[in-house]
């Protein structure tokens, strides 16, 4: 790799048209979307990455079925049953980004637990993004900046690197780059701020189409890039 990715966030999309195309229900998509996660993080722990955010469900997709809501709930639970002792022996840290509040208690507990048995973990830190939406993000920083400066906190005066401190992703290196499978060009309201000076990569394959050896070529088309930042290299 020309440039070392520290962060690296990827739309996980295609998930419900890959199952049609072979005739299943488009939750047959999302139960093979599950084992991708485990390979994708695995690859990505291997290669060094710092942090891998994945978006796993936003908060438009509310608006889905409900049926495929009930099912997507409980995939965290599929998911860390199958493979958190996996993630313990790789040193796989797991967190979240959004808003926990509206999903149903034992979704909640599964993902809680998840953080909490990884959190002394020092390898990558996985990042599940649930119930997230960058303008949420926003309005929510927003919101607790209002509220510092009501309280006498701070002053009203804000630079953009102290704003980010109000965001979810605060604790993390800047996203360096954005992937997102499925033919799909565009952000659907993914970690707007952080994607200001991102590379963006896309590729046609669908989420439960990707292999560990695709994603590391997409990762090297990311890092290969000439970023600029608004200057002149
Ligand atoms: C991504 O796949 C998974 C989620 C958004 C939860 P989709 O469910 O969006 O699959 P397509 O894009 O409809 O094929
Ligand atoms: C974005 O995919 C959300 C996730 C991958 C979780 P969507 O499938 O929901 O986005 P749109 O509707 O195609 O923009
Ligand atoms: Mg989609």
């Amino acid at each position: 790799m020309n440039q070392t990715l520290r962060h690296v966030a990827i739309i996980m999309d295609g998930n419900g048209r890959w199952a049609k195309k072979q005739q299943q229900a488009r939750t047959f998509g999302h139960f093979h979307g599950v084992d991708k996660v485990r390979e994708i993080a695995i690859a990505a722990n291997e290669v060094g990455l710092e942090v891998l955010t994945l978006y796993a469900f936003s908060t438009e997709n509310w608006k889905r079925p409900i049926e495929e809501v009930n099912y997507l709930m409980q995939l965290p639970a599929v998911f860390f049953s199958k493979f958190l002792s996996e993630l313990m022996e790789k040193n796989i840290r797991i967190q979240t980004i959004g808003d926990l509040a509206p999903f149903p208690e034992a979704t909640k507990t599964v993902l809680v637990n998840a953080i909490s048995s990884t959190a002394a973990n020092t390898g990558m830190t996985l990042v599940f993004a649930m119930n997230y939406g960058g303008r949420d993000e926003l309005v929510r920083a927003a919101k607790a900046y209002a509220e510092d400066v009501r309280d006498g906190k701070r002053t009203n005066s804000i630079t953009e690197v102290e704003f980010e401190h109000y965001l979810m992703t605060r604790d993390y290196p800047p996203v360096d780059l954005c992937i997102r499978t499925s033919g799909e060009q565009r952000l659907s309201n993914f970690l707007l701020w952080q994607l200001a000076y991102a590379e963006l990569v896309f590729t046609p394959l669908a989420w439960p189409e990707l292999t560990a050896k695709e994603f590391v070529e997409l990762l090297n088309e990311g890092s290969r890039r000439e970023r600029r930042f608004g200057g002149l290299v």
